[in-house]
């Protein structure tokens, strides 16, 4: 369905997150049929780009960027007929005029502000977009992760931009929400009678959320290395599969009665401290190994100082205290150039309660169900089934499989498709509340902190395995293993 003609301004637009994800987005719902005329495009940063300039940019991002047989030259071109550039500074009144003269052309359109650009500057750019007026109701905001780097920070931030924008108006980026396969797990949950008398600490025995990259640094050292993987994935990306998994059945879609539901569970996560810190979490860094078919350097050797004590891989065992959940271990894990890109969902029911079958029928394995989020989207439940045959009872898991790729053959949109398209429509459903992201920030505070105190090192893995080996302790000194997919 078609929206509104709008006007998207992208600050940061001639960067790395306009060039690889933004434009091949936007691209992707134009061709969709999803643009009215006249919608436009405005590429805001300090560059000194003309409109023509700007235009050979989104053609060379879209060119490297889309799939081979996507780039259709018309569409391209239409593509950028709605493309402009204007050379504007956060920092001064440079451009700031020629922008409001752009956007205040009589038509009171939706007008989304996209900030593609460090958190340093969301302050600055807000105070400059009221300044100038160009603040109308059908305004919104856009901002990414990260959202501070701890929760004294965070607030910070988040009331620098709720001095200038109301709440309705702020869309918080968790690009993991927007993912099919995410948005599945509320459809799986919920729109199937099947499961959810199960989903609870008498049925389930623990959940895994694993979330692996093979990949490292991506020239974003600098970055980075300020974050490790526990600012960096955990207290946005998984913490929200975890809250996904976990809440209650909301009332409704809407974005307060989702959102409410997540809240409480971020609210209801047992605290990780200095007191038991260093036997709840593990912190990792890659060494020298072999990723993707070739050697790869060593976390320390992609530094330029080459001293660091930040982790690229952080497993947690998590517990949520209410009466779904009480007793049922969360145990999530992330990293860098770990064996294979992987994030999967793995909830392990509890074993049968009796065993009828004689020895001779071998294991009876607890029914599993794994969610798969990428790559090779799609859903299994584990199930025991008699060997087929005369031989007597013997027992076998099979798998009921479900590919996305081969259920439907439709293309997987993008998530920013979804959340840019939501950003426009004011949908905030698969937003974060300014108090959901305050509150994953107070459960991650204690543990940065109990790092601190204690000292806490990371374990050296090498590169192309599944972590350090105290990662594989942390889930076997419960009698259980880590799925590997
Ligand atoms: C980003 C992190 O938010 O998510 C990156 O900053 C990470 O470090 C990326 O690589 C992973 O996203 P995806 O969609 O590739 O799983």
């Amino acid at each position: 369905i078609p929206v509104d003609p709008f006007d998207c301004v992208v600050f940061g637009g001639s960067g790395d997150l306009a060039e690889r994800k933004l434009l091949p987005a936007l691209y992707h719902r134009q061709i969709e049929g999803q643009f009215l005329e006249p919608t436009r495009i405005i590429g805001a940063s300090r560059s000194p780009l003309s409109d023509e300039e700007y235009r050979t940019f989104a053609r060379d991002a879209l060119r490297e960027h889309l799939k081979p047989g996507e780039y259709n030259e018309s569409e391209v071109e239409k593509f950028c007929e709605r493309l402009f550039y204007i050379p504007v500074d956060a920092k001064s009144d440079l451009g700031w005029d020629k922008l409001k003269a752009h956007l205040d052309d009589g038509r009171d359109c939706v007008r989304v502000f996209y900030l593609a650009v460090a958190p340093s500057i969301f302050g600055p750019i807000s105070e400059k977009i009221r300044q100038h007026g160009l603040i109308t109701e059908q305004t919104r905001i856009v901002v990414e992760k990260p959202i501070g780097r701890d929760l004294a920070s965070a607030l910070e931030l988040n009331d620098t931009i709720g001095r200038v924008f109301q709440e309705e108006q702020i869309f918080r980026i968790d690009h993991y929400l927007g993912k099919e396969t995410v948005q599945n797990l509320m459809a799986l949950r919920f729109a199937n009678a099947l499961y959810e008398p199960l989903w609870n600490a008498q049925h389930i025995d623990h959940v895994q959320i694993t979330v692996a990259e093979s990949v490292g640094l991506e020239g974003r050292a600098g970055y980075y290395d300020t974050a490790g993987a526990l600012r960096d994935m955990v207290q946005n990306h998984i913490l929200q599969l975890l809250c996904l998994v976990a809440m209650e059945v909301p009332s409704s879609l809407s974005a307060e009665a989702v959102r409410d539901e997540k809240l409480k569970v971020l609210r209801a996560l047992k605290p990780i401290t200095e007191a038991n810190v260093e036997h709840l979490t593990v912190r990792g860094q890659y060494r020298a190994g072999a990723s993707a078919g070739g050697p790869v350097k060593g976390y320390l050797d992609e530094l330029e100082g080459g001293v660091s004590n930040t982790e690229t891989f952080v497993a947690i065992k998590a517990e949520i205290g209410n009466w779904r959940w009480a007793g049922v271990p969360f145990y999530i894990r992330t990293g860098k150039r770990l064996a294979t890109r992987v994030s999967e969902i793995v909830i392990t029911f509890k074993p049968i309660p009796h065993n009828i079958f004689d020895q001779a029928a071998g294991r009876i394995s607890a029914n599993q169900l794994i969610i798969r989020l990428q790559p090779d989207e799609g859903v299994k439940q584990s199930l025991m089934i008699k060997d087929p045959g005369p031989g007597g009872m013997r027992m076998r898991c099979v798998s009921l499989d479900m590919s996305f790729a081969e259920a439907f053959a439709v293309r997987n949109p993008d998530a920013y498709e979804r959340l840019l398209m939501d950003t426009i429509r004011s949908n905030q459903t698969l937003f974060m509340r300014r108090d959901e992201v305050e509150a994953a920030w107070q459960w991650v505070d204690p543990i940065l902190k109990g790092w601190e105190a204690t000292g806490q090192a990371v374990q050296g893995y090498t590169a192309g395995t599944w972590g350090p080996s105290q990662a594989i302790a942390l889930i076997e000194r419960d009698g259980r293993t880590w799925h590997e997919g």
